[in-house]
């Protein structure tokens, strides 16, 4: 929509930050969602929004990457460089805004696939007087209070608590005044608002507008954009090889196996539950086991087949896939399959959910670091269905 000469209404898209968490390569805006960059699918929910001043904030050298990210929609577009902080590229934002502008929208880049309907309820809230608005979201997990050793100290209420989003909407005079005059960091612009002493009110966010901060959330937008005429079945392949030497015993197929010796690895060395995680993420498009169970997940150090299979249904469901069925190939001397297979086929499939799970097994004819006994391998297909 092309704006009107004197618009009323401002965008600040703030894409200045480095995205650390993410580590995607590039700054986190620029990092490619499928043939488009995050930025340019953000810039889709600013631009179906009524009309406006859109001004996007970007890293010192990405201003020529920004203009061809918003290229092509008409209108007016302002690229600026941002600060060390979101606060500071806020202001960067603020500061080349037109006259005729009376609210002001900040909205994060990374949050790629915020639906025009959000823009439109933080806009009639704003057009019907509150001086300061944002989407918030109920908060789902139950929250604990943990301390600096990770103990809990105290549960948190949960039905007092919302997740706020963005875009967060301003009278441009509420904002600027409270930038101007904050003596502190604030993460977003309603706690530096709020700061200030104003009211800040809420209306409803929405699940698809979740901030990109890590790779699974990436991995997540990524299904989330994937055209729906592609959702159709899908199959992946994983593999996966531990070397004995672990500690206590043995779990293997989603079975402990007293007596056998144990695999070595960051969680139990189950080769088999390893490989099929890795045949359903690639088979839903959702990256492989190092983006959702890398070391940096502390939570499943040590932990069986039943906590990697049943978080990735869960992945994939909240990328709109569930598990057809799975075929899994054990290669190894030991333990011997035979008298188990069917038990194994029977605790992977409950993890996921009740998918059927095929188990077979083989030995290498002595050859090969199976057939020396050194360790396992596992073979994996899956297939996915659209949920
Ligand atoms: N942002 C910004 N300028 C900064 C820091 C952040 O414009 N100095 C923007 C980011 O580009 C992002 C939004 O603020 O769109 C939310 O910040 P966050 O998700 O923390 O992004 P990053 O700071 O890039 O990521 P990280 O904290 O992982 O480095
Ligand atoms: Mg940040």
């Amino acid at each position: 929509m092309t704006p009107s000469p004197s618009p009323r209404l401002a965008v600040i898209v703030v894409a200045a930050g480095s995205g650390t968490r993410l580590n995607g390569g590039a700054p986190k805006a620029f990092v490619a969602l499928d043939d488009r960059a995050i930025l340019e699918h953000s810039l889709d929910g600013v631009f179906a929004a009524p009309s406006a001043h859109v001004v996007v904030v970007v890293p010192d050298g990405y201003e020529d990457a920004a203009r061809t990210a918003a290229g092509g929609r008409g209108g007016r577009v302002h690229v600026v460089v941002g600060g060390r902080t979101r606060q500071e590229s806020v202001a960067a934002g603020l500061a080349v805004l037109e006259p005729s502008v009376e609210f002001v929208l900040v909205h994060d880049a990374a949050r790629a696939l915020t639906p025009v309907a959000v823009f439109e309820r933080v806009i009639d809230a704003l057009e019907q007087g509150a001086p300061a608005v944002i989407p918030a979201v109920p908060v789902v997990d139950t929250i604990k209070r943990v301390d600096d050793d990770g103990i809990i100290v105290a549960a948190v209420d949960r039905s007092e608590l919302a997740a706020a989003q963005t875009p967060q909407g301003f009278r441009r005079d509420v904002l600027e005044a409270a930038v101007v005059a904050a003596d502190a960091d604030h993460t977003d612009d309603a706690a530096l608002v709020a700061a200030a002493g104003h009211t800040v009110v809420t209306v409803a966010g929405d699940a698809n507008s979740f901030k990109i901060t890590t790779a699974p959330d990436l991995e997540r937008a990524r299904g989330l954009v994937a055209p729906r005429h592609a959702m159709i079945p899908r199959i992946g392949i994983g593999t996966d090889v531990h070397g004995f030497g672990g500690e206590g015993t043995l779990w293997l197929a989603g079975l402990e196996w007293p007596g056998e010796q144990a695999l070595s690895g960051h969680s139990d060395g189950d080769a088999v539950a390893h490989a099929i995680v890795d045949a359903l993420l690639a088979a839903a498009g959702l990256g492989d086991i190092g983006t959702h169970f890398g070391t940096d997940r502390p939570e499943f150090s040590g932990a069986h087949a039943e906590a990697f299979l049943s978080h990735t249904v869960e992945l994939l469901a909240a990328a709109g896939w569930r598990v057809g069925n799975v075929s899994v190939q054990v290669q190894a001397n030991r333990p011997r399959f035979a008298a188990r297979r069917v038990e194994s086929e029977r605790a992977l499939s409950a993890a996921l959910g009740g998918a059927p799970v095929s188990v077979s097994a083989t030995t290498t004819d002595g050859l090969g670091f199976t057939g020396r006994t050194e360790g396992v391998a596992a073979f994996a297909t899956a297939l996915v269905v659209p949920l």
